[in-house]
Parts: structure tokens; sequence; C-alpha cells
């Protein structure tokens, strides 16, 4: 029974064995890497433009120190082989100190290249630095650049012109170390986040998670159920909340199942008790032909008492089969349905009470035409027994009349009666069962079976207020939603 309650196993969610990079954790360790990265990139742009700056600053000082010596010697003209050696020291294809008034040429090759490129150390922007470096970086190592800067304190510039090779390559190296920096900084980073919060999020989360596989795979073992995690994080809430949560349900379904063994054994008493019942019925029958007169005053009594006690056992028995089945819906024609309730039921103008059926004969209704006969025979048979011995006050007939009406893909069907109404005890439980009998004998199933037949159809059942004394239910019941493929389906063919 137990498992009966449980959810088919299409449904089941998926088991929280998943590869790790599916993981939380894999996702985990792979989005810090990035973001470090990231990071890391956003930094190295402008450290590499500052790095060239520095470089190039380096450069023009250790130039000057040399060429301020060279400057200290006046006029004398260094001799060519001097020249050389000192440019080719400095990596350089011309020195020149300017002055306010003059300009000295310290040294220089013999065939001064073009400039592709001028770069003045003491006035940049940030994004021209970076414009500059990158643009190095990318398409330099062939050029020729003139750099100039301020010598020392003094108010003269020093101004080199040399290739941008060795420049270009100590960028490169400084890249490519950034870059090695970056990675073991982005593992080192990713590593210790992934431990903190794996141990914080992903380790509880994955108890959670294994708890209720666990409880689910057998709910009703009390070891299953998980102990609750210390601590006030919301992890550890939630945790408190799903132990207390399966506490209930284990509850709940230890009463469920005792509920079902005895609907079960009740039904199974029930059962034999109808048999039991029925002999009965055939045997009383027959006393209707004795002759004794005492038996003849006391024979109709019996008859109706056994007759009532075989219509309640029916009705809890169809009750028990708990689940209704699906209805198998098709349109069937709702006229004949319901006068085959009236012929039934037996009523017609010689027992007093008019039936009267108000309904076209094209009104078809999509439902399953055996549960449509019982909500209707329901209802008009509580009619019925409300009648039965009850006379209308003003005069009107004993009447029950059913109409229906279509509108637009909904078919509303009336069931009014001349009775004395709704009793207010009956009211009150109104569609529950074993609560809504206000009538010795009743079950309080016939309204209950009746909603939750027509609730399996999508529509819905009410009692209405209605200005003369009597009962009045309107069921409305909707056609299925058509399915487009199969309706296309249905046209192709
Ligand atoms: N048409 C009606 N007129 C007056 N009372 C009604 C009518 N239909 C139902 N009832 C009241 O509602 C109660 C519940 O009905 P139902 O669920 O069929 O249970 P049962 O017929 O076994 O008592 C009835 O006992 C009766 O008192
Ligand atoms: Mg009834």
């Amino acid at each position: 029974m137990v498992e009966d309650a449980r959810p088919a196993n299409e449904s089941a969610p998926p088991r929280a064995a998943v590869g790790f990079l599916r993981g939380l954790s894999g996702k985990l360790l792979l989005l810090t890497i990035v973001f470090v990265m990231l990071a890391e990139v956003l930094i190295f742009v402008p450290s590499v433009a500052n790095m060239r700056i520095r470089w190039l600053e380096d450069r023009l000082n250790t130039v000057a120190a040399a060429a301020v010596v060279v400057d200290g010697l006046q006029n004398i003209e260094l001799p060519r082989a001097v020249q050389r050696e000192t440019l080719m020291a400095t990596g350089t294809k011309a020195i020149v100190i300017r002055r306010k008034d003059a300009s000295r040429m310290i040294a220089t090759v013999d065939m001064p290249p073009a400039i592709d490129g001028e770069y003045d150390i003491a006035n940049f922007t940030a994004l021209g630095a970076i414009r500059d470096a990158f643009d190095t970086l990318l398409f330099g190592g062939k050029r020729v650049m003139r750099v100039y800067g301020p010598l020392g304190e003094s108010d003269a510039t020093i101004e080199l012109v040399m290739k941008d090779g060795s420049l270009r390559n100590a960028m490169l190296v400084y890249s490519r170390n950034v870059f090695l920096l970056s990675i073991v900084i982005s593992l080192i980073t990713a590593a210790l986040i992934f431990l903190a919060i794996n141990r914080m999020l992903i380790v509880p989360i994955k108890r959670l998670t294994a708890s209720m596989q666990e409880f689910s795979d057998e709910p009703s073992s009390p070891e299953r159920v998980l102990v609750p995690p210390k601590g006030g994080d919301e992890l550890a809430v939630a945790g408190q909340h799903l132990a207390s949560m399966q506490r209930e349900l284990q509850k709940t379904l230890k009463q469920q199942k005792s509920l079902a063994e005895l609907g079960l054994a009740v039904s199974k008493i029930n059962h034999d008790m109808r048999n039991i019942l029925s002999s009965a019925q055939l045997i009383s029958d027959r006393l209707s032909d004795v002759d004794d007169p005492v038996v003849k005053r006391f024979a109709p009594t019996l008859l109706r008492t056994i007759d009532r006690a075989v219509g309640y056992t029916q009705e809890v028995l169809s009750y028990g089969r708990t689940a209704e089945a699906e209805p198998r819906r098709r349109f069937v024609a709702l006229r004949p349905l319901v006068q085959d309730v009236g012929e039934l039921l037996a009523v017609d103008r010689q027992s007093g009470i008019e039936f009267d059926v108000q309904i076209r004969d094209d009104i078809m209704v999509d439902a399953d035409g055996e549960q449509l006969f019982r909500v209707v025979h329901n209802i008009c048979r509580n009619a019925v027994q409300a009648l039965t011995n009850h006379q209308p006050e003003d005069g009107r007939p004993r009447m029950i009349s059913v109409s229906a009406v279509r509108t637009g893909s909904v078919v509303t069907i009336s069931i009014e009666d001349t009775g004395p109404g709704m009793p207010a005890k009956a009211r009150e439980n109104l569609f529950t069962a074993f609560r809504g009998s206000a009538r010795s004998g009743g079950t309080g199933l016939g309204l209950a079976i009746a909603r939750e037949l027509v609730l399996a159809h999508g529509g819905t059942i009410a009692l209405v207020e209605k200005p003369t004394p009597g009962t009045l239910f309107r069921i409305e019941l909707p056609d299925r939603p058509v399915r487009l493929d199969a309706f296309r389906a249905k046209g192709r063919s």
C-alpha cells in the first residue's frame, strides 16, 4: 500500500552522482580559474605599459651618464672608434644633448636611419602609453624610435635614436613571466576558494542530497532520517527543516498505511456482508407470499431495511475503489443518458414524482458515459429520496427537472427538484465523504463520489441557491482540449 503512494519511477529526480565537471565543485573550480585569469589580464595591460616606460627611462639614464661625461670634454670631437663603442654599449644609433641655446651630437652611426616613431618619456597619457606598449608588442621589433627625456635635474634634454628590438624582447619576457605567474596565482587562489567553498557549501549540500535519496529509497525506515546538522547557517537550517519534514512524512506514511489496511479490511467485510444480505433479500422476498397477517405486516419493512443495507454496502464498496478509473471520454448524447437514470429510479407519474427532461437531442457531452451516469444518478436519487414523503406547500407538483445547455465547449447540466431543500447539516459537509449525510441510513458518499467523478473530467459541481424551495445542483463539464497535432493527423488521413 505504501509503495502505491510513492510517485512513479519516471518522475523520480536524477541521482546526484554527476561527473566532476558537471557537479557544482567542478564548475566552481573552472569559474575561479577563469575569473582570476581575467583579473590578471586586467592587471597586465597597464603594467606592461608601465614596464615599457621604465625600461626606456633606464636606457635614457644609462646613456645620459655616458653622454654627460663626453659632453664634459667640451669641444673635442670623439674619435669614430670611441663613438661606435659608446653606441654599441648602449645599443643606440645616435645620442644628442639639447640645451636651450645649442644641441650637441654626442655620437652617431655613419648613416642615421629614418625614424618610425617619437616618444617623450616625461609627457605621456596612460591610454597613450598602453597603446604604444601594444603597438611595440604586436608590430615592433624592426622599427627605429626616437626617445627623449630630461637630462637629470638640468633643463637639458637627452635624446637617443634606437632600434626597438631589445625593448620588444624585454617586453616579451616580461609578458611571459606575468602569464606564468598568473597561472600559478590563479591555481593557488582557485584551490583555496575551492577548498573553502567545498567545505562550507558543497559537502553539506551533498549530505542533504544523499539524505533525500536514501530517504526516498526507503521512506519508512527511521534510520534514513537525516541527523539534523548543528549550526545556524542557511544550509544547517535547511538540513534541520529537511529532517523534521522527513519525520513528519514518516508519521503520515505510517498513518496512511494503517488507514489503508483498515480500508482493505472494511471493504472485505463489506463485500461478504453484501453477499449475506443478498441471500437475506432473496429469502425475505418469499415472505410476501406467506398468508400470516403478522408476517404480512412486517414483511415490507423488513424488505425495505434489507434493501437499504444492500444499498449501503454497495456505495461503500464503490467508494472503496479509492482511485476512480481515469474517465474514458467520448461524445455521448445526454438526453438518453438522463432518461435512463429516470427509468432506473422508476420515477414516473404513477410514483407521484414527475421527471422532466429539458435537453435537446443534439446536446453531446465529452465524458465517460458510465461515470456521468453515476453522477446524474446519485444526484437524482437524492432528489427522489428528498421528495418521497414530502409535499410541496405551494401546491407545485413533486418534480425533478434536468436541463442542459452547451455554451462553446462547456456543457452545463442543472438538476432541480421541488423538495424541502438541502438541510443545514448536509450543507456543512457537502461533498465530504461519510460526513455529508443528513438522513438516517445515508452514507454521505453519493455527492462525494459525484464530485470526484466531475473533477476527474476537469469540471465543477455546485449547489446553487434558488428563489423557490427545493434544491438545484449545477454541473459544468468542459470538452477535452483539442490536441493540435492529433487534429492535423486526422485531417491528413
Ligand atoms: N435534492 C436534495 N434535497 C434535499 N436534501 C438533499 C438533496 N440531495 C442531497 N441532500 C442531502 O444531502 C445529504 C448527502 O447526500 P449524499 O452525499 O448523497 O449522501 P446520502 O444520500 O448517503 O445521505 C443527504 O443525506 C441529504 O440530506
Ligand atoms: Mg445519496
